[in-house]
């Protein structure tokens, strides 16, 4: 069978989308890109966020205690520090180039608060759904310093850190998800080029956080440019290259689950009689207990 050994084309760059500023938790200012009205999901990906301020004002307030069911919350910090501390006795404080990947499972009622009330802080919450079979589990953290994430040169021009999924060789610190994510953070100076690993089972998407790069292959090749999302078409590998400018890019997927989302605020369920379960729980204190 020939066709065997034929290798899955490059993905091409399909929509391209820019965030939406928003206000969150208990006013903070963000950019939402993927759980905006006009893009409200890439299964299995429900929420991408970026928050980049050094005013202040923008941020000090934080996310006092708020709940999660039914979904992991991932924290990719770049600058500044945040603290997490839940119901359950859990608490820690993420620093730059650490991660936070936390399965919320049945639920956990959680505080994310930056640390300093000035300079920048700086970073990304992903919002990655559950499996049905997993949406009531016990919580779990994996959280990662950075020193625990591999940084390699993988070309000349090219140094990725490997926070989920395999970069060749590379496999990131994440473990245990349902979803088996690609996290890569990507650091490209001018006039580089690569080919990103990408599983051809995965809605995958490519978000460039400073400079521009093009994206695709051939005819399918465009210029993607700093704070815009671009969703990749099918294929195993994404073609990266920049021009004059050095560029940085997360290239982040997840298998999709294709079951029904029912979604309200911070609980992400099947059915709406499981969000007012939820809502239930929440209200009778019995949220995160079993
Ligand atoms: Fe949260």
């Amino acid at each position: 069978m020939a066709n065997t050994l034929v290798r899955n084309p490059p993905r091409a760059l399909g929509r391209v989308v820019r965030g939406q500023p928003v206000s969150d938790g208990a006013g903070v200012k963000l950019n939402r890109i993927i759980g905006q009205r006009d893009f409200d999901m890439l299964d299995p990906f429900l929420l991408f966020d970026e928050f980049r301020s050094d005013r202040p004002g923008d941020y000090r307030a934080g996310f006092p205690d708020h709940p999660h069911r039914g979904f992991e919350t991932v924290t990719y910090l770049l600058a500044g520090r945040m603290r997490h501390g839940d119901d359950q006795g859990h608490s820690g404080v993420l620093v730059p180039g650490g991660v936070q990947w936390m399965t919320a499972g049945r639920g956990i009622v959680h505080s994310e608060m930056p640390e300093a009330d000035d300079g920048l802080l700086w970073g990304f919450q992903l919002w990655v759904n559950l499996p049905a079979g997993e949406k009531m589990a016990d919580p779990r953290y994996q959280d990662v310093a950075p020193e625990r994430i591999p940084l390699v040169q993988v070309a000349r021009g090219v140094e990725v850190r490997v926070i989920a999924g395999s970069f060749g060789n590379l496999v990131g610190p994440i473990r245990g998800v349902a979803t088996a994510p690609v996290f890569f953070d990507l650091a490209l100076e001018a006039g580089a080029r690569i080919d990103v690993p990408v599983p051809s089972t995965h809605s995958a998407f490519v978000y460039v956080y400073e400079g521009g790069a093009a994206v695709g292959l051939g005819a399918d090749t465009q210029v993607l440019l700093h704070g815009e999302l671009g969703v990749l078409e099918a294929g195993d590998r994404v073609p990266v290259a920049t021009g004059d400018i050095a560029t940085r890019m997360l290239v982040i997927a997840g298998k999709p689950l294709r079951e029904p989302v029912s979604k309200y605020g911070p609980f992400v369920m099947n059915t709406p009689e499981q969000i007012v379960e939820a809502i239930r729980d929440l209200q009778s204190g019995s949220f995160s207990r079993r």
